[in-house]
Parts: C-alpha cells; structure tokens; sequence
C-alpha cells in the first residue's frame, strides 16, 4: 500500500510499448498509473476510449499516462484495436501494464474484494495514482470494479494538485480551474500583498476569526 506523500515504487513490467522501468519511464513528468479489471469488459472499455480521447489534455499537463490490466500484451493489443474503433481515436499513445499474475495490483492495493472473475479470482478496481515530477504519490482514487471513473473530475483534480504545488492556496469545494481559491492558513497577512497581487478578500463571520480568505485563483 502507498500512501501520500510516499516515493511511489518502482517496478519493471511488460507493457503495449514493451519493456518499462517505471521511474525512468516518468522520468521528470507527472505520472497517471489507473488500472482496470480485465480486457474486453465494457466500462473499462469506455474508459480507455476516454482517456485515449482525452491524450491531449493530460499532455498539457505534462501527465504521462500508463494503464494497468490484468491480461496479457497480446489480448492488450486486440483490446486497443476494439477501443480505437469504437472511439473513433486514430493515436492510442500511452502503454497498457500486463499484470497477469495481478502481482502490481496486489503490491499497490488495487483489488476489488467484492467483484470476482469466473475462476473466482478478486478483481482488480479502478485505482488511480498521481504521482508528481519527484515520484511521490500527489493523489489516489479508488473506484470499485462496478463504477466507471468521471474524467472531469480526474482532470479537476489534476488541475487543483498542480496549482496547489505552485502557490499557497487550497482549493474549495467544487472548485473548477479558474474560479477562486482559498488562501492557506499558514499564510501571515504580512505577506499576503506579496503573494496576491490580485488581492485577497477576508470575509467577515460570527467566529470573528478571519480564516475565511479568498483570491482569484493565481494562474490566470
Ligand atoms: C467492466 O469493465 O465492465 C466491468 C469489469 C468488472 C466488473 C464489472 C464491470
């Protein structure tokens, strides 16, 4: 199991693209390890068919994605057929895991306890793990095997992980990239002119404690 804030292992798999060390692999990227139950099963299907629509978004992000499944290279490469077809996606440009022995998704907590394949074998969930450029794990989501992942929400969260990296600011609930952000709490109001030119409203609440500060979010 990988916590946050942990160096994320690195392992050594056969993939679509072939051979990978995973840490040489990111190399100095952000790194999107999600994995999947089986091939040829019709969530994860869609699934890949978004994450291959949406290739372009997680570049300009600087997010390298790899997928996990456990089934073999060969039965991959079938699977990418059916999934580029259907989506109607010509490039497929990041590598699919074989973890056939499910080996990795035991390692990193990937397993779905209540859903079990025809020999009566745990599946694998919907996990997934960001890792930031120094390899420690930024985010992890668990979806059970039965519920497909919400890719606004992968990218929303994307989007708050590395802004929240670059400036001292959280964001809110429901935050969408562009709309404010709250000012963190360790931030002294000495610096706030410093740190937001864009300004920094303090609201006002029965409290009387002025923890509440918002400013416009600072990438924009
Ligand atoms: C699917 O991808 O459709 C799926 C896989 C395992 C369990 C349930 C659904």
């Amino acid at each position: 199991m990988v916590n946050l804030g942990d160096v994320f292992p690195d392992f050594e798999a056969e993939t679509t693209q072939g051979h990978v060390q995973f840490h040489e692999w990111l190399g100095d990227s952000w790194g999107l390890l999600f994995s999947h139950p089986a091939d040829f099963t019709p969530v994860c299907t869609t699934e890949l068919g978004r994450f291959a629509q949406l290739q372009e978004k997680f570049e300009e992000r600087n997010v390298k994605l790899i997928a996990l499944s456990c089934d073999g290279v060969e039965s991959h490469l079938k699977w990418i057929e059916d999934i580029r077809a259907h989506f109607k996606v010509d490039k497929f440009t990041f590598p699919i895991i074989a973890d056939e022995k499910r080996e990795l998704a035991i390692q990193f907590g990937m397993i779905d306890p209540d859903e079990k394949d025809a020999t009566g074998m745990p599946l694998t969930c919907r996990a997934v793990f960001l890792l930031g450029p120094d390899k420690r794990l930024k985010l992890s989501l668990l979806y059970p095997a039965t519920t497909g992942r919400n890719f606004d929400e992968i990218l929303r969260v994307i989007d708050s992980v590395q802004l929240t990296a670059k400036y001292k600011v959280a964001t809110p609930a429901d935050w969408k990239h562009g709309t404010y952000c709250m000012v963190l709490p360790t931030v002294k109001d000495e610096d706030l002119a410093e740190l937001f030119p864009a300004g920094v409203e303090q609201h006002t609440l029965p409290s009387g404690k002025g923890y509440l500060r918002t400013t416009p979010c600072p990438d924009q």
